[in-house]
């Protein structure tokens, strides 16, 4: 990683003596100021690892400076010039915030060393940063073999190391979240931020100003600059959590946000240039919205560059036993209960649910089931099967083979051929066998019937 160092001082030989002599030793790029003033504008434009600042300036002094920075940017890390000999300075920019202090003129091996040292501390705040920034302990495991999983990881797999916009689809609960903060871990920016946005729960008069900062004086209540998640995220990525439920005129500004690749803070006249990538997610229905103009179309073609739809757990009933196990013993570590393990007679009526909450829906149960549980066995009477979940495993059709016997292509055939020959079977017994009534009933072309039936070997004469 190229870090980037600003340098500020009034004499211009400094500054380029400094760029000299750290750009060969160092990796980085200096940037360079000849003023407070000066620094202050090109600091609200870029980012940097490590600002070097002399005291001594005209106008505006180090001091005046550094505590705009400290005010302003916290984690930026600061090392002042003095002159030498001038140790009171020195020391009153440390009790001030400064990291360090080098006394000019330098000799050229301590002031590589002090840099490399201030360097790292950024190093270190930026990744205790984004530590902070990940909701657990648990690095993101999406768990799941089935067909529909496994086209799920091909996709992020072959997405996760570029740059192109991400739109994950699915119903609540169904690991929207965690997917994106995979891809996130696969991707080259693992080491930078991943700032997650929740939308629906930021008022929509402060979206904007949370995404893109303002400067102080902005509005009434904007006592000083305040950088925007955008800009917390450059070089990382923003995760835009149920972008479904946005209004439409900061779809609008997010959308300029993404195509310039620049953004402007409120209240400020100038634009910033931010590197971060996109992955947006809803459990809505888009093409609704669209239609319904609450939500813009050309946003959500910038946003869907590509779209991975997460199956909902019904769909994927296979994959519960390796999940299962994998909640329990994540929980029980964030319980702090000693591990515990599932009965299979647990794991077989978890099989029989349709689990219209997904997996959250799951690990609640599970979560229960951890609670409940006295010894070190999570048993049937452990667990609370809410009365909202639906047996598939429904007693009027016959289905005697438990779908989860058999693999998700014949689990699903099964399915629907049963659906099929009943739904179709109760049409046809009403119309006496006739085809066109029949398909009347069905909402469903005479011939749209006729296909189904050859599908799934229905005879009408059963029915005449
Ligand atoms: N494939 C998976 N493997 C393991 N755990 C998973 C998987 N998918 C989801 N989870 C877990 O299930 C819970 C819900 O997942 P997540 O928050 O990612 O879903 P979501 O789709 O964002 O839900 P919501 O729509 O409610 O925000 C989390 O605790 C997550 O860790
Ligand atoms: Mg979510």
């Amino acid at each position: 990683m190229q870090y980037k160092i600003l340098t500020v001082d009034d004499e211009k030989d400094m500054t380029m003596l400094l760029q000299r002599t750290l750009e060969p030793e160092i990796n980085c790029k200096v940037s360079v100021a000849f003023s407070a003033k000066m620094a202050m504008n090109i600091l609200s434009h870029d980012n940097f690892d490590l600002v070097i600042c002399d005291i001594r300036m005209p106008g505006m002094d180090g001091f005046e400076l550094l505590d705009h920075i400290i005010q302003s940017y916290p984690d930026l890390t600061i090392v002042m010039l003095t002159a030498f000999g001038n140790i009171d300075m020195a020391v009153k920019a440390i009790k001030k915030g400064a990291y360090d202090f080098i006394a000019k003129p330098f000799d050229q091996s301590e002031i590589i060393f002090k840099i490399n040292k201030a360097l790292e501390r950024s190093r270190l705040l930026t990744e205790n940063k984004r530590l902070l920034n990940e909701k657990n302990d648990f690095a993101p495991q999406l768990i799941g073999t089935s067909e529909p999983m496994a086209q799920v990881f091909e996709k992020i797999k072959l997405i996760a190391s570029s740059d192109v916009s991400v739109l994950i689809l699915g119903e609540s609960g169904t690991g929207k979240d965690m997917t994106a903060r995979t891809i996130h871990s696969l991707s080259h920016r693992q080491s930078q931020s991943f700032i997650s946005v929740n939308c629906p729960t930021i008022p929509e008069q402060i979206l904007e100003s949370e995404l893109f900062g303002y400067k102080k004086g902005a509005f009434t209540n904007a006592a000083g600059d305040k950088k925007g998640l955008f800009q917390e995220a450059d070089k990382g990525t923003l995760f835009l959590d149920e972008i479904g439920d946005i209004g439409t005129a900061v779809q609008t500004k997010l959308l300029r946000a993404i195509q310039e690749k620049e953004i402007k803070p409120l209240g400020d006249t100038k634009t910033r240039k931010i590197d971060v990538r996109i992955i947006a997610s809803t459990n809505r229905n888009l093409t609704k919205k669209i239609a319904a103009k609450e939500f813009r179309q050309d946003f959500f073609y910038r946003l869907s560059v590509i779209t991975i739809e997460l199956p909902p757990l019904r769909d994927r009933i296979t994959d519960i036993p390796a999940l299962t196990e994998h909640l329990v013993a994540k929980n029980c570590k964030q319980l702090n209960r000693g591990p515990k393990t599932i009965s299979s007679s647990v794991i077989d009526l978890l099989m029989e649910q349709a689990w219209p909450g997904n997996i959250r829906e799951l690990e609640n149960v599970l979560i229960q089931g951890i609670l409940y549980s006295k010894g070190t066995t999570i048993n049937i009477a452990d667990i609370p099967i809410k009365k909202s979940t639906i047996d598939i495993s429904d007693a009027s059709s016959q289905r005697k083979t438990k779908l989860y016997q058999l693999s998700y292509k014949e689990a699903k055939e099964k399915t629907l051929n049963e659906f099929n020959h009943d739904y179709v079977g109760a049409m046809l017994s009403l119309t006496q066998g006739n085809i066109t009534k029949a398909a009347k009933q069905c909402n469903l072309d005479r011939q749209g019937l006729q296909q189904i039936m050859k599908r799934f070997s229905i005879d009408p004469d059963k029915f005449r």
